[in-house]
C-alpha cells in the first residue's frame, strides 16, 4: 500500500485536527490525582473534544465485531493502551496513567497520547516515563525526508534496550490523515535503512509502548485492553509528526484555550 502524501489542504487540516487532539491532552493532565477514576478523565476528555469542536475517533470505531465504547483510552500501570475508563478504576498514588486521545475533525484525525505519573511514583517509574518519552523524540528526528521507517523504528529500539527496557511488539505507530490507521505501519523495532522510504507531506504517529519487564502482551476479556504479560508497569508516549523538506515538524502541539473559549 502506498503511502498518503497530503496537499496543502490536507496538512493544513491535520495541523488542526493535532493541535485539538494535543489541547485535549494537556488538559487532561491536571485532572490526574489520587482518588480520580478514569472515568472521570474519560467525561472531562469527551467534553475537551466536543467544547473544540471535534469529535472522537475512538468512539464506536470498529474492531472485529467490537466498537469500542468511550472516547478516550485509558491505561493505567501494567495497561499498554486501549484501556476502557471505568468508574470502578480509582487511580492510587504511585499509579501511572497512560491518556490516549484521538480526534476527528473537518475529515482528518489527530492522535496523541502520554503517560503521567499519579502523585509520588518509584524512581523505577520515573525513568520508564523518561525514556518512554526519550525514546519518542529519537523516532521524531529519525522522520528525515530520504530516511526509511526502520530508521525510526531501530533508533526507539536501540535506545530503550540500552537501557534495559523493552518494546512492545504487538502494537505499532501508523501513518494517520483521513483515516486512523493509514500506511505505513511503524513498528517500534526494527532495522535501519529497511522500510519505505520517508518523503515530504507524510503524517506520521509514532508511538513507542515501553515495558519496564518483558516484551510481551496480552489482551483482556474486555476484547480491547492491552496488559503487559508479565504485570510489569507500561509507558505510552505519541505524536502525529509532518514530514518536510526541512525535517520533522510534531503537529501534535497545545493551544492556549482562551478565558473565552474555555467558558
Ligand atoms: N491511538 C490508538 C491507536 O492508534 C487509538 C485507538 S482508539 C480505539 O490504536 F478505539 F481503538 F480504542
Ligand atoms: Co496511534
Amino acid at each position: 500500500m502506498t503511502i498518503p502524501i497530503k496537499d496543502k489542504i490536507g496538512i493544513a487540516k491535520m495541523r488542526e485536527a493535532c493541535a485539538i487532539a494535543a489541547t485535549v491532552l494537556e488538559n487532561l493532565k491536571p485532572l490526574v490525582r489520587p482518588g480520580v477514576t478514569t472515568q472521570d478523565l474519560e467525561e472531562a476528555g469527551r467534553d475537551w473534544i466536543a467544547r473544540l469542536g471535534a469529535r472522537s475517533a475512538c468512539y464506536g470505531y470498529q474492531h472485529g465485531s467490537r466498537r469500542y465504547p468511550a472516547h478516550t483510552c485509558i491505561s493505567v500501570n501494567d495497561e499498554v493502551v486501549h484501556g476502557i475508563p471505568s468508574f470502578k478504576r480509582v487511580l492510587r498514588d504511585g499509579d501511572i496513567v497512560s491518556l490516549d486521545i484521538v480526534v476527528s475533525h473537518d475529515g482528518y484525525i489527530g492522535d496523541n497520547a502520554f503517560t503521567v505519573p499519579v502523585g509520588t511514583v518509584s524512581p523505577a517509574i520515573e525513568k520508564l516515563l523518561r525514556l518512554t518519552r526519550e525514546a519518542l523524540d529519537l523516532g521524531v528526528k529519525q522522520a528525515l525526508v530520504g530516511n526509511r521507517i526502520g530508521d525510526i523504528s531501530a533508533a526507539v529500539q536501540q535506545f530503550v534496550e540500552a537501557n534495559g527496557f523493552s518494546v512492545v511488539r504487538d502494537m505499532v505507530g501508523h501513518g494517520v490523515g483521513v483515516a486512523m490507521h493509514e500506511p505505513p505501519e511503524i513498528p517500534n523495532f526494527g532495522r535501519k535503512g529497511t522500510g519505505d522510504k520517508i518523503r515530504a507531506g507524510m503524517t506520521l504517529a509514532i508511538e513507542p509502548m515501553v515495558n519496564l519487564g518483558a516484551y510481551k502482551t496480552k489482551t483482556l476479556s474486555d476484547g480491547w485492553t492491552i496488559v503487559t504479560a508479565d504485570g510489569s508497569p507500561s509507558a505510552h508516549f505519541e505524536h502525529t509528526v509532518l514530514t518536510t523538506e526541512r525535517g520533522p515538524e510534531i503537529l501534535t502541539i497545545p493551544r492556549p484555550v482562551s478565558a473565552q473559549a474555555s467558558a
